[in-house]
Formats: structure tokens, sequence, C-alpha cells
């Protein structure tokens, strides 16, 4: 199965990711998190990429799409893949066609998770991840057992650069003005599933999976 997970900065998107790759057992695909690891090993593609990332923006095409491209190229990617925070502009879902096109694959799929723009910021500043296995809580929705500690791995818990309040309004801004168009251009392939983000964590991943059906 090869989908793509859209919505919001904070709609959930790698809390269901969990889940789901979980589930399927596909590879989980996420822009950001490629981009916070060169971030962390200081590569030249982490260093251009925090310039944007910290200002909230964009990250250029040039430096994402080859990104994403080659990774689904890679083997583990052969009998499916999900994409989480990729395509992000109809510029990008244009080249994404044209290289699924190139290499006969289909996509099955697009989960969008719809959440009022109003509690996007309280669930990104509120957002703390695990630095060594990357699970995701949040202190107040879903808060670890022990405050600071990962419930899985023990690991420490840290919050995001980009998680403050100013830097994820810019983000909900950009979201609106570039990334929400594609659902109308999903929703014109006929393979987007709208689904409600605004639910408790498990109604919400029940939802995906109902929608997801059978497709393997
Ligand atoms: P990226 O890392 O993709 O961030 P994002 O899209 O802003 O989304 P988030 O990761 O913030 O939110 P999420 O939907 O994953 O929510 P989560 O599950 O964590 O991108 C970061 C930056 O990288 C971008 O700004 C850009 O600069 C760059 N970039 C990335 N891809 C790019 C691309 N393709 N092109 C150009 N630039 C790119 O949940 C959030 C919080 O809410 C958590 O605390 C969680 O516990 C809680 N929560 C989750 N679900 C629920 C629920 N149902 N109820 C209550 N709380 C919940
Ligand atoms: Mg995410
Ligand atoms: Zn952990």
């Amino acid at each position: 199965m090869r989908i793509i997970l859209l919505g919001p900065p904070g709609a959930g998107k790698g809390t269901q990711a969990a889940g789901i790759v979980n589930k399927y057992n596909m590879p989980h695909i996420s822009t950001g998190d490629i981009f916070r690891k060169n971030i962390k090993e200081e590569t030249e593609l982490g260093k251009k990429a925090k310039e944007y990332m910290d200002k909230g923006l964009l990250v250029p095409d040039e430096l994402t799409v080859g990104l994403v491209t080659s990774r689904i190229s890679e083997p583990d990617c052969a009998n499916g893949f999900m994409l989480d925070g990729f395509p992000r502009n109809v510029s990008q879902a244009k080249h994404l066609d044209v290289f699924l096109k190139e290499t006969n694959i289909k996509l099955d799929n697009v989960i969008n998770i719809e959440v009022d723009k109003n509690i996007l910021v309280e669930r990104a500043v509120g957002r703390r991840i695990c630095k060594s296995c990357g699970a995701t809580y949040h202190v107040e929705f879903n808060p670890p057992k022990t405050e600071g500690v990962c419930n899985v791995c023990g690991g420490e818990l840290y919050q995001r650069q980009d998680d403050t309040e100013e830097t994820v309004s810019k983000r909900i801004q950009v979201y609106l003005d570039e990334t929400k168009p594609l659902a109308d251009y999903y929703a014109n392939e006929g393979i987007i599933s709208n689904i409600n983000g605004q639910q408790s964590i498990d109604k919400v991943f029940e939802d995906i999976v109902n929608a997801l059906g059978s497709e393997k």
C-alpha cells in the first residue's frame, strides 16, 4: 500500500503514522524527521534546511523532492510506503506524480487529517518527543507515565525547536497557503479520505484503518 498523510502542523500525522506502520508494516518516510536527523548530524542539507525550519517556512523543493524520490526508490519501499509531510505544495505533488508515473507506481490513498486551526498551537506547543526512540507525547492530551521520561524506552523527552507559539503560528499559515490546496488536488484524483482529527487518538486511528480498508 502507498499512502500519504496530509494535515496541518499538530494534526497528529506522526502520532498516527506510528500505529499505521506497525499495523501495515511499511516504511514511514517523514521529511521533517529526515531534515531533523540531518540537522543533528550537521550535514550540508541539515544546515540549509535549518534556516527555513527555524522560521516555520518550507524547505525549498530543490532540497526536498529528490530526497523523497530517492528514498522511495530503495528496496524496502518496493511493496509500499507512507509519506508523512510530503508533498507539501502543489509543485511537490506534481513532481511526485511524474516520478510515480515513470516508475509505474500508483498511490492508494491520501489520508487527510482535519483539525481546527485554533487547537493546533496548543497541540504543538505541548508536544514532547523521546530523544531515543522518537515516541510522541503531549503534556496534557497524552502525557507519559513519568514526566519527561519515555514510556516505551525510558529515554529523555525534549521539545522541538520549531514548537514555539510564534513558529507554530507561522507554520499553520504556510499550511493554509501552500499545503491545504493539496486536499482538492487529491480529491480530483479521487483518492482522498478526510478524517476528523479532533477525536481521541484511538478513534482517529480506527477511522484511518476503516478508510484504508483491506488494501495491502
Ligand atoms: P514536520 O516535521 O512535518 O512538521 P508539521 O507538518 O508541522 O507537523 P508536525 O510534526 O508538527 O505535526 P504532526 O501532524 O506530526 O502531529 P503529532 O502527531 O506530532 O515539518 C517540520 C518542518 O520541516 C516544516 O515546517 C518545514 O520547514 C520542513 N519540511 C518538512 N517537510 C517538508 C516538505 N515536504 N517540503 C518543505 N519543507 C518541509 O501531534 C502533535 C501533538 O498533538 C503531540 O503532542 C500529540 O501527542 C498530540 N496529539 C496527536 N493526536 C492527538 C489527538 N487526537 N488528540 C489530542 N492530542 C493529540
Ligand atoms: Mg510530525
Ligand atoms: Zn523512547
